[in-house]
C-alpha cells in the first residue's frame, strides 16, 4: 500500500516534467504538462488555450505539422478558469474523467465494471478501451466543429445518437455556438447547415458516391463516401483516397464549411472547397418550384416549367422578388387516372425534409406509390448510383431547387406530378421545334441594327460532314466538346434579361427581324456595359442543342470587325442570343442619308472598306471554321463609336470544310442587290458569292447609293451596270458621294472602285480574294483590271417571287428547311 502512494508520489513527480504518453489507463493520467500521442504521433490530445483566451481546454489537435490545428475539444462548456491544475485520468468506474482539483468536469460517460485504458488512434479518435479492446467509449461520436476523415455525420437508431458538427462560439471560445452541420430527423438524409432553426445550406440527398446537389463536386474527388442508410444506422463519413493526405472539413462561426488539406511545402492549410459556393446555394432563395440558376452576371429565379407554372406574385417576380416562389398553373385534383408526372432534369434535388424513401424500390414502383398519395409532389430516384433501385417522395412543395450545369453529372432527374391536361408529348427540356414547318419570311432590314441570327446550318452541316469523312472529323469535335465546356460562362438568365427589357417591352425594341426582335439592355454586365439582346422567335424550328452547338461555333469567332457575341440564354422554348451592344446604327443608315452620310467622310469611308475586308478575310480564311457569311450588305455592318465596321448577322452563314470552296444549296437566302448571279440563278456559293457582295458593298459605301435603287432610268442599270459605263468612260470621279467628294483622294478612290468592280465580276474565278483585296486596298497588290461586271437585276431572278414587296432597301429571303 505504502509503496504504492511512493510510486504514486514518484509518478506524478515524474510527470510534472511533462511525459509524452501513449495511453492513460490506472498507472498513467494526464496533467497539464503531458501531452498523449498517437502511434505515430500525428495527432495529441494535450490541454490547450484557444487563441488569446486564458481559459483552458482538453482537445486533440495535430501534433507533427507546425500549424498545430485543434480538432476535437472535450470540455466545451466548463473551461478550465486560470489557475485550475487539470488531470484526465480513467476513474474507478472505468471512466475517462477530467478533474480540477479534484471535482470531475467532464468524462467520457460510459460506465463499466471492469478496467478500461483511453488511446488516441492515428485518425484523431480519442478511445477508451476495455481489456478486450472493445471501444467503449469514442470522441468521434461527439464531433465538435471538425470533420475528420471515417468521422460520422448522422444518426443512430441503436443508440439514439446523433452526429452532426456544431461551430464554435468564437475562435477564443470553443463552446458550442449557433451553427449546425448535419442531417435532420426526418426525411431522405441530407446534410443542412443551420443555424438554430434557420438553414442556410444543404447539400442535397446523399448518394453514395458524391454529394447530390453539390455543383463542381464531382470534379473534385480527392475523398470518398461512405453513406449508411439502414434501419439502425443512417451515416455519413468521408475517406480520402490519399492516406497520406491530412485533411478535415470544419464549419466556421461565420456559417462556412470548409474543408482544408495540410500541404507539405510550407504553404500549410489550403482550403479545397468551401461552401456554401455562390448564391443559389443559400438555401431556398427561389421558394417553391423556383429553379434558381447561376450565370456571370448573377443569380436568378425561373419557375420549374414556365409553361406549367407561373409565379406566385408575378409583379414581384418581375422585380426579382423572388420570395413568392411558383405555383402549377392547373391545380392538381387528385382524381384517379387524372395525373402523371413530368420529368425534370439536371436538378439539385429538394429539400428532403417532407420525404419518404425505401431504396429497394424499383422508379415504376415509386411513381405507383406517389400516385396512391394525393400529398404525393414528386418523386425520384435519391441515388444514381444504385442501379435504379431506390424510391423517394415528397410531400410538400418542392423547395430549394437548383440548376446544375449539365453533363457534369452533378445534377438528378425528378418527376414532378402534373394535372393530365400538362401532360402533352412535349419533354420539358428539348422543345423540338415544328420539323416541318416552312417559313418564308421577307423582311424589312432598314434600321435594324442586329439581325444576328446564327444559321441552322452553320455547325449542324459541319457535323454531318464529319461523320461522312471521319478523318477530318475528330478534331472538330472534340473542339466543340472542348467548347462545351466553357458553356457555363457565357449563359445568361432569361429572368434578369426579361426584367431588363421590361418583358421585352416595345420601349426597349431596336428593331425587328425574321427571326425575332433585338433588344437593348442597359447596365446588364458587371462594367455595366449595354448589350443588345436578340429574341428569336418562339417557332424558330431550331431545337436546343443545334441552338446550343451553334452558338459555341459563333463564339468561337473572334475578331474586331465581327460582332461579338456574348452568350446566349435558353429557356424552353425561348432563345435569346446577347451581343456587344453598337450604339452607332447600321452603315445604311448612315451612307444611303443624306444629312447622315457628311458624318463619313473619305478616310471613315475607306477604313469602313477596309476593315470590312478584313473581317471578311477573318472569316473566309483565318477563322478555325471557315465562314461563308452569305448576307454581306450595309444593313449588317454595325459601328462602333469609332465607326470601326464590325460585320454582324452569321443567320445565313454557312462553314466549309477545309477543301471545299464551293457548295450547292436547294435554297436561296440572301439579300437582292448583293447576291451573286451564280448563288442567284444556281444555288452555288462559295466565299466568291460573299466577295461579290463586299463588291456591290464597296461600290455603295463610295457612292452612297444602293445598288438596287435605279440610278440610270434608261438603262435601267443598277448601280454595279452604272458604274461599270462610268468606269469605261474614266468617269470615276463622278461617283463620289456628296457627303465625302471635298475629303478623298483621287488616287484611292480609283483603287477602291476598281477594287468594288472586281470583286463584282461575272465569273467567280476572275474574283480575288479577300485576303488579296486588303493587300490591294492598303496599296500593295496588283490591280488588274476587273472584265464586264454581273449587272442583271433582281427582276430577272427566278425567286422573284418571294419578293412582291421589294423596296430600295433590299429584301432578305429567307426559306427554313425541314429536317
Ligand atoms: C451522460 O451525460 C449526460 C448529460 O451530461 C447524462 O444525461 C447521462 O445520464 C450521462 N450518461 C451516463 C451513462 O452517465
Ligand atoms: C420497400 O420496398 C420493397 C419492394 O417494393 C418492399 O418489399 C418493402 O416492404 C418496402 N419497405 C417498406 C418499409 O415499405
Ligand atoms: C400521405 O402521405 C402523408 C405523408 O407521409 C401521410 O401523412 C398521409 O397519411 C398519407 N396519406 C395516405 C392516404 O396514405
Amino acid at each position: 500500500m505504502e509503496g504504492e502512494a511512493i510510486l504514486l508520489f514518484l509518478l506524478f513527480v515524474f510527470k510534472s516534467y511533462a511525459a509524452e504518453l501513449d495511453s492513460i489507463s490506472d498507472s498513467k493520467f494526464l496533467t497539464d504538462a503531458d501531452t498523449l500521442v498517437s502511434a505515430t504521433a500525428i495527432f495529441e490530445l494535450v490541454f490547450f488555450q484557444p487563441g488569446s483566451s486564458e481559459n483552458r481546454y482538453l482537445g486533440i489537435r495535430y501534433n507533427k505539422i507546425s500549424e498545430r490545428t485543434v480538432v476535437w475539444v472535450a470540455n466545451r462548456d466548463y473551461p478550465l478558469l486560470v489557475g485550475s491544475r487539470p488531470m484526465l485520468k480513467i476513474t474507478d468506474q472505468g471512466v475517462l474523467g477530467l478533474f480540477d482539483n479534484s471535482s470531475l468536469i467532464w468524462s467520457s460517460n460510459i460506465t463499466t465494471s471492469g478496467n478500461t485504458t483511453a488511446r488516441l488512434l492515428d485518425n484523431g479518435n480519442l478511445v477508451v478501451i476495455d481489456q478486450q479492446e472493445k471501444v467503449l467509449w469514442q470522441s468521434f461520436d461527439y464531433p465538435t466543429d471538425t470533420l475528420l476523415p471515417g468521422m460520422k455525420l448522422g444518426r443512430d437508431y441503436t443508440r439514439s445518437k446523433k452526429w452532426y458538427l456544431s461551430s464554435w462560439k468564437s475562435s477564443q471560445d470553443p463552446a458550442p455556438g449557433e451553427l449546425t452541420w448535419g442531417p435532420d430527423t426526418l426525411g431522405y438524409p441530407e446534410n443542412k447547415l443551420k443555424q438554430g432553426a434557420l438553414v442556410h445550406f444543404r447539400d442535397g440527398p446523399w448518394r453514395n458516391r458524391v454529394f447530390s446537389g453539390v455543383s463542381a463536386y464531382r470534379k473534385n474527388l480527392t475523398f470518398t463516401h461512405n453513406v449508411i442508410i439502414n434501419k439502425s444506422e443512417v451515416s455519413f463519413a468521408y475517406n480520402f483516397k490519399d492516406n497520406s493526405l491530412l485533411s478535415r472539413l470544419t464549419l466556421n462561426s461565420s456559417a462556412r464549411l470548409e474543408s482544408w488539406v495540410w500541404l507539405e511545402n510550407g504553404t500549410g492549410w489550403r482550403i479545397s472547397l468551401s461552401f456554401p459556393r455562390d448564391t443559389c446555394d443559400r438555401y431556398n432563395i427561389c421558394n417553391a418550384y423556383g429553379i434558381c440558376s447561376l450565370n456571370q452576371i448573377q443569380q436568378s429565379c425561373i419557375c420549374l416549367d414556365e409553361k406549367r407554372f407561373v409565379p406566385k406574385k408575378q409583379m414581384d417576380w418581375n422585380r426579382a422578388d423572388w420570395s413568392g416562389g411558383c405555383i402549377r398553373r392547373t391545380p392538381l385534383q387528385c382524381k384517379s387516372g387524372s395525373e402523371g408526372f413530368i420529368k425534370y432534369s439536371n436538378l439539385k434535388l429538394p429539400d428532403t425534409e417532407n420525404t419518404w424513401f425505401n431504396m429497394s424500390m424499383t422508379l415504376e414502383e415509386c411513381q405507383r406509390e406517389c400516385l396512391k398519395n394525393c400529398t404525393c409532389m414528386a418523386y425520384a430516384n435519391p441515388d444514381s448510383s444504385l442501379h435504379g433501385r431506390g424510391c423517394l417522395l415528397w410531400f410538400n412543395d418542392l423547395l430549394d431547387v437548383r440548376l446544375l450545369p449539365e453533363g457534369s453529372g452533378d445534377g438528378e432527374d425528378i418527376f414532378v406530378r402534373m394535372a393530365s391536361s400538362e401532360l402533352d408529348s412535349e419533354s420539358n427540356f428539348k422543345i423540338q421545334g415544328g420539323a416541318n414547318t416552312k417559313i418564308i419570311i421577307p423582311v424589312t432590314v432598314a434600321g435594324v441594327l442586329l439581325i444576328g441570327f446564327i444559321s441552322t446550318c452553320l455547325c449542324y452541316s459541319q457535323r454531318k460532314r464529319n461523320q461522312a469523312r471521319p478523318t477530318g472529323g475528330d478534331e472538330i469535335l472534340n473542339d466543340s466538346k472542348g467548347q462545351e465546356e466553357h458553356m457555363e460562362q457565357p449563359l445568361f438568365s432569361f429572368s434578369i434579361i426579361a426584367n431588363a427589357t421590361a418583358n421585352f417591352s416595345h420601349d426597349n425594341k431596336l428593331g425587328e427581324g425574321g427571326f425575332g426582335s433585338v433588344y437593348k439592355v442597359i447596365g446588364m454586365l458587371e462594367d455595366g456595359k449595354e448589350i443588345a439582346v436578340k429574341r428569336l422567335s418562339m417557332n424558330s424550328s431550331q431545337g436546343v442543342d443545334e441552338f446550343k452547338n451553334e452558338v459555341i461555333c459563333i463564339l468561337k469567332l473572334q475578331h474586331r470587325n465581327l460582332v461579338k457575341l456574348l452568350g446566349c440564354c435558353i429557356q424552353r422554348d425561348e432563345k435569346l442570343l446577347i451581343y456587344e451592344y453598337l450604339p452607332n446604327k447600321s452603315l445604311d443608315y448612315f451612307i444611303f442619308d443624306k444629312t447622315q452620310s457628311v458624318l463619313l467622310d473619305w478616310t471613315k469611308r475607306l477604313n469602313i472598306i477596309k476593315g470590312i475586308a478584313r473581317g471578311l478575310v477573318y472569316l473566309h480564311q483565318d477563322s478555325r471554321l471557315r465562314i461563308i457569311h452569305r448576307d454581306i450588305k450595309a444593313s449588317n455592318i454595325l459601328l462602333d463609336q469609332d465607326m470601326k465596321p464590325k460585320i454582324s448577322d452569321f443567320g445565313l452563314a454557312r462553314s466549309f470544310g477545309g477543301n471545299e470552296t464551293q457548295a450547292n444549296t436547294q435554297r436561296v437566302v440572301g439579300t437582292y442587290g448583293y447576291m451573286s448571279p451564280e448563288y442567284a440563278l444556281d444555288g452555288l456559293f462559295s466565299v466568291k458569292s460573299d466577295v461579290f457582295s463586299f463588291g456591290v458593298l464597296v461600290l455603295e459605301i463610295v457612292s452612297g447609293k444602293r445598288n438596287r435603287g435605279i440610278i440610270d432610268p434608261e438603262n435601267e442599270y443598277n448601280l454595279i451596270g452604272h458604274v461599270w459605263s462610268l468606269y469605261n468612260e474614266g468617269r470615276f470621279m463622278e461617283l463620289i458621294d456628296n457627303g465625302c467628294a471635298e475629303s478623298c483622294h483621287p488616287s484611292e478612290v480609283i483603287r477602291t472602285i476598281n477594287v468594288g468592280l472586281l470583286c463584282v465580276q461575272q465569273n467567280a474565278g476572275d474574283r480575288p480574294n479577300m485576303s488579296s483585296v486588303v493587300l490591294v486596298l492598303d496599296g500593295e497588290g496588283e490591280l488588274l483590271q476587273p472584265k464586264k461586271p454581273s449587272f442583271f437585276m433582281g427582276s430577272e431572278l427566278p425567286i422573284r417571287n418571294f419578293s412582291s414587296n421589294v423596296f430600295t432597301g433590299g429584301c432578305t429571303i429567307t426559306m427554313v428547311e425541314p429536317r
